[in-house]
């Protein structure tokens, strides 16, 4: 579905940031269609879709045996990543380990950055639909180094216009219009950003991930694309995520 949302965000438009208090810039033809929208999400579909491809892999009980836990600890197993987990002694997002496991039973993995991959991420978070999420970034010392870096990813200024996430997002522009964007704090304790991806984006008519918008964010704002699945990107998640501790998971969310 087409949505006639422009986003034709650039830096430039920074220029005309302006205070625009609690208003929710959309037009009425654009909040009709949210409304309908998050009454019948289109990702569901998607999230279907998403577990169909899982069963090859032997579905939620597949998926639990994988981790090493039980069917009835997989929401809140779940609700704990990007976590580090010793068999790849690395800070992994949910997505690498589907891959991991894709590999490991003998199936072609899929791309991080694919639809399909998308489908399945979002399936297996959906799993943890109203558990809280319980990341635990002092878990280990993975863990520590995983959320300093995103930190400091967060508030790095980069690219042309030496912008950094932070410049967008700290609570010193909270209620600020980017164009016709609100523009979200992400840095306070308890927003709800990591617990409403992956989302539906209207403006994208497609479903998406958390990395994969962070990557629509560094390419506005013209910083270089970091990939998918990278040490600072799965750190970025972390950083982000440990805001999000505590909020409760809605899979999947819909978004602008
Ligand atoms: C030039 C300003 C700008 C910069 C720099 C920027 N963002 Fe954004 N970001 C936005 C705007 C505007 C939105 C909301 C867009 C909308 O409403 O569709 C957004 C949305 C988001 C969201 C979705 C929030 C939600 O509630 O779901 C995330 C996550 C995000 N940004 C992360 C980042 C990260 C990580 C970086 C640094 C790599 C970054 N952003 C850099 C402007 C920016």
């Amino acid at each position: 579905m087409k949505t006639g949302i422009k986003i034709a965000l650039s830096v430039a438009m920074l220029t005309s940031l302006s205070f625009g208090g609690e208003q929710f810039a959309m037009s009425d033809a654009d909040r009709a269609m949210y409304v309908e929208m998050s009454e019948n999400n289109p990702a569901d579909i998607m999230i279907a879709d998403g577990e169909e491809l899982l069963e090859y892999m032997g579905g939620d009980a597949g998926l639990a045996k994988y981790f090493g836990v039980s069917e009835d600890d997989l929401p809140a197993y779940i609700a704990g990543f990007p976590r580090y987990i010793k068999k790849f002694d690395m800070v992994v997002g949910l997505d690498q380990v589907i891959q991991a496991m894709m590999a490991d039973g003998g199936h072609k993995p899929l791309k991080l950055k694919s639809g399909n991959m998308f489908s399945i991420m979002a399936y297996v978070k959906s799993i943890a639909n109203g558990e809280k999420i319980n990341i635990d970034v002092t878990a280990n010392k993975q863990m520590k180094e995983a959320y300093a870096l995103g930190l400091k990813t967060y508030m790095t200024k980069r690219g042309g216009r030496g912008l950094s996430c932070n410049s967008c997002h700290s609570p010193d522009v909270i209620g600020r219009v980017l164009r016709t964007q609100p523009l979200p704090d992400l840095s306070a304790k308890g927003v709800k950003a990591a617990a409403t991806w992956p989302a539906y984006r209207m403006t994208k008519s497609s479903l998406r991930t958390l990395q994969r918008r962070f990557q629509g964010c560094m390419k506005n704002a013209l910083l270089k694309v970091i990939p998918i699945g990278s040490k600072e990107m799965v750190a970025l998640e972390v950083y982000l995520t440990d805001k999000s501790k505590g909020a409760e998971i809605a899979i999947p969310g819909l978004k602008r």
